[in-house]
């Protein structure tokens, strides 16, 4: 039985290695199938329904930045953090059990991604106290808008996320997730850009972010 116990613990403890060595974005084979597949919007709404408890309908997300906006975001980018999540290269454990194999078919993330990515974004997302934004713009163009854009659109080919539109409260979190290393896939290059920030200096990038012009896909 202790035999059996430890053999366990070095697969698990094995295995958690293993995704920790894992490139910020390894190949993954469902994100490479999921990818090959034609989306489907009507069935991605139909999906996405399980979803809908936290990222609210038409994936609003929650302006406390608990659960983030999705609507608008790229469809590569969502097949991405999903596959992430399931593969447990991104911590989640409350979202978790709506994104393992038993709930999500490779094709359902397809679907989902097309679904969220043509969502109209609604420009309510709040804002930060509005008083350093000229830093916020110095530090975004310096460090943020070569992979985000000088709009915040990110790049769907390189799996750069979309962040004008997203909550103020969440682009602070993740920022100071990616920061800390808590969300183990992030691009080495965007931790390379962040990690030196203060929780001041995260602020007013960030509500600068929130100023970016929203309109349009
Ligand atoms: C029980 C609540 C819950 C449910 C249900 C849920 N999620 Fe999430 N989701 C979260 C939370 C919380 C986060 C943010 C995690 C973090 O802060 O790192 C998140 C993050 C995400 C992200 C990453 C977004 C980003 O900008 O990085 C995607 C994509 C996503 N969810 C898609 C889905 C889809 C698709 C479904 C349905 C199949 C779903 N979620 C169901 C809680 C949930
Ligand atoms: C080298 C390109 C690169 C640079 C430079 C960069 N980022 Fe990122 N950023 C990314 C990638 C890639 C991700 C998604 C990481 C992942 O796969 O989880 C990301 C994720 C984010 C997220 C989370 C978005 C979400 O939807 O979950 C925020 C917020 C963010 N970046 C803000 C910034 C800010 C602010 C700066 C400048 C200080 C910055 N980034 C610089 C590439 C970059």
């Amino acid at each position: 039985m202790l035999h059996r116990t430890f053999a366990l613990l070095c697969v698990v403890i094995g295995s958690t290695t293993a995704f920790a060595q894992l490139p910020w974005n390894a190949l993954d084979p469902d994100q490479s199938t999921a990818l090959s597949f034609k989306g489907n919007v009507v069935r991605g709404e139909a999906a996405f329904v399980i979803c809908q408890g936290c990222h609210r309908v038409g994936a609003l997300g929650r302006l406390d930045g608990s659960y983030p906006r999705l609507a608008g975001q790229h469809a590569a980018v969502i097949v991405k953090q999903l596959v992430d999540v399931r593969s447990g290269r991104r911590n989640n454990p409350k979202m978790l059990p709506f994104a393992d194999h038993q709930a999500l078919s490779v094709q359902d993330i397809a679907d989902i991604a097309v679904y969220v990515q043509q969502l109209p974004v609604p420009p309510d997302h709040g804002r930060g106290d509005g008083k350093d934004l000229t830093q916020g713009r110095r530090l975004y163009e310096r460090d943020c808008a070569a992979c985000h854009g000088p709009n915040g659109m990110g790049d769907a080919s390189r799996f750069f996320p979309r962040i004008s539109g997203q909550h103020y409260r969440y682009l602070v979190r993740e920022s100071q997730l990616i920061r800390s290393g808590e969300r183990r896939n992030a691009n080495p290059d965007m931790i390379k850009a962040i990690i030196h920030y203060s929780d001041q200096e995260i602020a007013a990038v960030a509500d600068f972010v929130t100023r970016l012009p929203v309109s349009g896909r």
